[in-house]
């Protein structure tokens, strides 16, 4: 624990083995580093505070190659350091990508050198952190020789904090970190936030709500809009923003904002924020100017747009890239971006069909500094959904993928449900775009303005993500946006070794539980089948989704007395046909759709056999179940973990699993009647309970 007394998740520095550490000390205790910029600054903060923890020795660091030592650790560029330009391939650092880096072991003048080098500032940040994880995960330094390069140029956090209100739209982990009425003044905090983003390789973060709209446009979510949205965007709201800039600047993490469309009406009362009218251009261009004049380095805008209440180009019968581009153009002399979210959605009876076809049809007409931000499935980060039919429809616009990190529909701060797995098949899902091996990934590592978005978890809470579990989630996310080939196994092992030591025993029991928390909650919440939506909502201003609810959804999951799902094949919605074959294809007929994405595209009678001869109707029951006694078994594999590692965080892990097993239940126990009220067919198992009191599970008090 930090003086703070907060986590501090996997940059923990423990001291390496006894073996491993004389290696470490003999490379690492003295430190040759650059100075001079403000990324240079955090590389040195940082390696005095590793190096303090793993090799439980100060480091000495110095400011030109120390002599008449062992060895000792070199960060620098080549231009600056020469010691560094005689050990490595000077053209092959050039030729590193923005953020790439290079470490190898050397002998230098009878010295046992390791030297960690880019071409920019930022690439030692990065370099030095992977060098640490390395350092962390026990593994050997003597004979390094690596080179990396982030395959996605974005990689962005939308913290989405709602300015003055303390609260962060989805956030699970208590109250906002960023004390906004105290701005300028800074937290110890905030040092450690843009810390563990760095560590991971993130290099942007949208701070405020993207839910910036106008009071009375009603929608769900005006609860959590207000006056946020604009505020950062005057004088005083830009102090503040610069101020954060000036800490996340050192980690190479650039900020960014999201606007409310109608911005020139909010600030400045115009009559309209036509994207076509010359004095909303005008208004867009001086904005810029006086962002960049406070904030340099300043990312760009994010927007929601036409989507949940939120103004945008439709208000004025524009499209969205006439939408999107004015934004560009005020943004553009500057380097800034507009990332333009593609989750909107009007009045369509199957919402599945919407983003398609609002942007495919746009496609090529953004101009170059948009990145067109696209959820990963269709709908809103339910436990599984098929992937996004945009992956692979619009070769002419720069993508990003949009992924949740908070797990808003997966059990928010309590349930242990990591989401890596979940990630990796969206990444790795074959489009078929040019033929077999199309996979989505390359879509978001094609260009400068394509990546990777994450929807953020971080709060107040000491754990940072208010499950000490989900911090896996966090650190998987970076690691994935930077290198989307990297396997779950391994992403999760060195998550794990960092977070919780070396101990096999326990790196097998919390790696084995993190490995089977996502099926299950999928299980339990859906009944494995493609089902969607079957969370409880609540009135208006509250949209809880934590609880089951699936009578309130008929729209999203189709149960009618002959039968269940929502038929999205060519004869139903046509959302199958958004797909390139021949993925339309197996997805439009039942006997050849994935069996976990089944209901999701077809409506099917309840008897419906699957290949194994199982009936729908006894599937869902069955995958409710065992759900649930997948639960039950993490909570215990986690119980015998008692006395093996910290009470605090043993305690803490022990009673969320509790509750989930209890939350766990009421899923399954409000799914399965639901099922049999409308199917009328009994578990052949007789499990279903049948009784009155659960047939209505009530909603959870909040
Ligand atoms: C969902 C979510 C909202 C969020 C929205 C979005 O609807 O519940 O909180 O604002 O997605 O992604 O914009």
């Amino acid at each position: 624990m930090s003086l703070e007394s907060y986590d501090d998740c996997w940059l923990r520095y423990e001291p390496a083995d006894g073996e491993r550490r004389e290696s470490y000390r003999t490379r690492c205790e003295n430190v040759y580093a650059s100075v001079g910029s403000p990324e240079l600054g955090a590389v040195r903060d940082e390696l005095r505070r590793a190096m303090t923890g793993l090799l439980e020795r100060e480091p000495h660091l110095w400011q030109h190659p120390p002599r008449s030592v062992e060895g000792f650790l070199a960060v620098g560029t080549p231009d600056e350091m020469e010691m560094i330009a005689d050990s490595v391939s000077t053209d092959r650092v050039a030729a590193l990508g923005d953020g790439g880096f290079r470490i190898r072991s050397v002998e230098w003048e009878g010295a046992e050198c390791v030297v960690v080098t880019a071409s920019t500032d930022r690439g030692l940040v990065y370099g030095t952190f992977h060098l640490l994880r390395r350092m962390a995960n026990g593994h050997p330094i003597d004979d390094l020789d690596v080179t990396e390069e982030p395959a996605n140029h974005e990689r962005v956090i939308d913290h989405w904090d709602d300015p003055f209100r303390r609260s962060v739209e989805r956030g699970y982990a208590g109250p906002s970190i960023f004390d906004w009425e105290r701005l300028p003044d800074l937290r110890e905090r905030y040092v450690d936030y843009a810390r563990l983003l760095a560590s991971v390789g993130i290099n942007g973060v949208v701070l405020n709500n993207v839910n910036t709209k106008i009071p009375g446009r009603g929608s769900a979510n005006e609860f959590v809009s207000g006056k946020a949205g604009w505020q950062l965007l005057t004088q005083d709201g830009l102090e503040k923003v610069a101020a954060l800039a000036s800490v996340f600047r050192r980690y190479g993490v650039r900020p960014y904002l999201s606007v409310n469309y109608a911005a020139p009406m909010l600030i400045d009362d115009y009559d309209t924020a036509d994207p076509l009218d010359p004095d909303v251009e005008e208004w867009w261009a001086r904005k810029a100017e006086e962002v960049y004049d406070a904030i340099p380095d300043f990312g760009g805008f994010l927007v929601k747009a036409d989507s949940e209440g939120q103004n945008g180009p439709y208000d004025y019968d524009r499209t969205h890239a006439e939408g999107a581009n004015v934004l560009a153009r005020a943004l553009e002399p500057h380097g800034g971006r507009v990332w333009w979210r593609a989750f909107v959605y009007a009045d369509h009876d199957d919402r599945a069909v919407q983003a398609y076809e609002t942007f495919e049809p746009l496609d090529g007409e953004f101009l170059d500094n948009v990145t067109l931000q696209v959820k990963n499935g269709p709908i809103d980060f339910q436990p599984r959904e098929p992937v996004s039919t945009l992956f692979g429809a619009m070769d002419g616009t720069d993508l990003a993928c949009e992924l949740q990190i908070t797990q808003e529909y997966t059990g928010q701060g309590v349930h242990t449900c990591y989401l890596v797995p979940q990630w990796k098949e969206v990444l790795d899902f074959d489009t078929h775009a040019s033929g077999e091996g199309s996979p989505a990934k390359d879509v978001f590592s094609g260009s400068e303005g394509a990546g990777i978005a994450g929807v953020g978890v971080v709060g107040e809470d000491p754990t940072w993500t208010g499950n000490y579990l989900s911090q896996a989630n966090l650190y998987g996310f970076g690691r994935l946006a930077w290198d989307p080939d990297l396997d779950t196994e391994t992403v999760t092992d060195e998550w794990v070794r960092q977070t919780f030591g070396g101990d096999p025993a326990v790196i097998d029991t919390v790696s084995g539980i993190l490995h089977d928390s996502l099926p299950a909650t999928v299980d339990y919440e859906t009944g494995g089948l493609g089902l969607i939506h079957m969370m409880y909502n609540g009135e208006a201003r509250l949209e809880n989704h934590y609880d089951p609810s699936p009578a309130e959804w008929p729209g999203y999951h189709g149960a009618t007395e002959d039968g269940i799902g929502i038929d999205r094949t060519s004869g139903g919605s046509g959302y199958v046909g958004q797909y390139h074959e021949p993925v339309a294809e197996t997805y439009d007929d039942p006997e050849t759709c994935p069996e976990e994405l089944l209901l999701f595209f077809h409506h099917l009678p309840w008897e419906y056999e699957l290949a194994d001869g199982t009936t729908v109707v006894q599937r869902l029951y069955d995958n409710c179940f065992s759900g649930v006694e997948v639960v039950r078994d993490l909570r215990e594999r986690w119980q015998a973990l008692a006395g093996r590692i910290d009470d605090r965080r043993y305690r803490h892990v022990a009673e969320r699993l509790e509750e989930q097993v209890v939350q766990a239940e009421r899923w399954r126990d409000t799914l399965v009647a639901f099922f049999y009220e409308h199917s009328e067919i009994p578990d052949e198992h007789g499990r279903v309970p049948l009784t009155e009191s659960n047939r209505a599970v009530p909603p959870r008090e909040d």
